[in-house]
């Protein structure tokens, strides 16, 4: 049995193509972080199969939790409360981790937390540094766009977000056109690197002062560059159609960071999501910040891919708020953030 006065949180996520579990300590340290990836199996067709990530959830799950404990070499005795992924996310795969988190507190007489997948995202970088308010993150995964202003933990207020695709969507639709494998995100980033932008694409400002996103605008004139240019014979280079987009999308999501950092006087800026392991990006937002008068983190690659330690570190917030959810909690496709938070 643990003798010090720490609290431990077993976290589970299985929101779309990743089983993952962790154990973390305090909110701000991991002690065992398990992440078992299903990317082989979707990638033959071409994106995540819903009824498939189930299936591998399933099978997976209690492998995950067993090498979950077993690297921490600790007991479920040992643990405070346990943290799930309640959404939003595919609702068949949230189902398997709600079910499994359920059925363990519920068994162990542990409290039970649901949280919300991008809470978990924008928690991922107290794993590394803490929080300095009023913080703003852009958050940028394969499902969500979007600028939140954050004036204390647990609160989340939506200053911006997409109005089509997500950044992440739109990296791997233009991959597939281009006939890159999924997901495509990476491996334009890579091609990126080697190409230049000679393209000019457009770039979506939207409405004056506005923080919203649009990104099908700049896919549809990718696609219609690609057909364009097989009609007419041409040969463009893959790397730097994937410079030229990538481009496009950095400087709108650095930009509108950048104002929106300014206008909310925020202290610290934070970057959020699969797609926040993009090099540009990440190179980017440095370059923009370089002056030191607002922080900014970037979290580590690791962490930004969907893993359960970001679940239990904003676990962590509503376990210390006494924000215990009920037996009657159920996976949510559709949860709302600012209403979580609101809790
Ligand atoms: O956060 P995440 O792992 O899952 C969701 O919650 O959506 O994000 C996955 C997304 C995918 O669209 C993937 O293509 C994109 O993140 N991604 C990237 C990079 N790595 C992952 N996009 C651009 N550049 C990258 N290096
Ligand atoms: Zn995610």
């Amino acid at each position: 049995m643990k003798k010090d006065k720490s609290k431990y949180i077993l976290a589970i996520e299985t929101s779309c193509d990743e089983t993952a579990a962790a154990i973390i300590q305090d909110g701000q340290k991991i002690i065992s972080n398990v992440v078992a990836s299903q990317i082989e199996s979707h990638r033959r067709f071409g994106g995540v199969v819903p009824e498939l990530a189930s299936r591998h959830h399933i099978e997976q799950i209690t492998l995950v939790l067993e090498e979950v404990f077993s690297q921490a070499k600790m007991s479920i005795d040992e643990i405070d409360a346990i943290a799930v992924t309640e959404g939003p996310g595919l609702v068949g795969a949230l189902l398997v981790g709600v079910s499994t988190a359920k059925a363990l507190a519920f068994a162990h007489q542990k409290p039970l937390i649901g949280v919300h997948h991008i809470a978990g995202h924008i928690y991922a970088n107290r794993l590394e540094e803490d929080f300095s308010f009023p913080l703003l993150a852009l958050v940028v995964s394969g499902g969500h766009t979007e600028l939140i202003l954050m004036r204390k933990h647990g609160q989340f207020e939506v200053i911006g977000e997409t109005r089509d695709d997500a950044a992440g969507e739109a990296y791997d639709k233009v991959a597939r056109t281009m006939d890159l494998p999924y997901p495509g995100g990476p491996e334009i980033d890579q091609l990126a690197q080697l190409g230049e932008d000679t393209l000019s694409f457009p770039r979506a400002w939207l409405e004056e002062g506005s923080f919203d996103f649009s990104f099908s605008g700049l896919k549809s004139a990718v696609i219609n560059t690609l057909h364009n240019a097989k009609q007419k014979g041409i040969e463009l280079k893959k790397e730097d159609i994937a410079a030229s987009f990538q481009a496009s999308v950095v400087e709108v999501l650095v930009e509108k960071t950048y104002q929106a950092a300014k206008k909310y006087q925020v202290e610290h800026v934070i970057v959020a999501g699969g797609v926040a392991a993009n090099r540009g990006l990440r190179n980017a937002l440095k370059d923009k910040f370089d002056d030191g008068t607002i922080k900014l983190s970037i979290p580590p690659l690791w962490l930004c891919t969907d893993n359960a330690a970001m679940i239990g570190a904003a676990g962590m917030i509503a376990y210390q708020k006494d924000l215990q959810t009920d037996w009657a909690m159920n996976a949510n496709p559709a949860l709302d953030l600012e209403i979580y938070g609101d809790r």
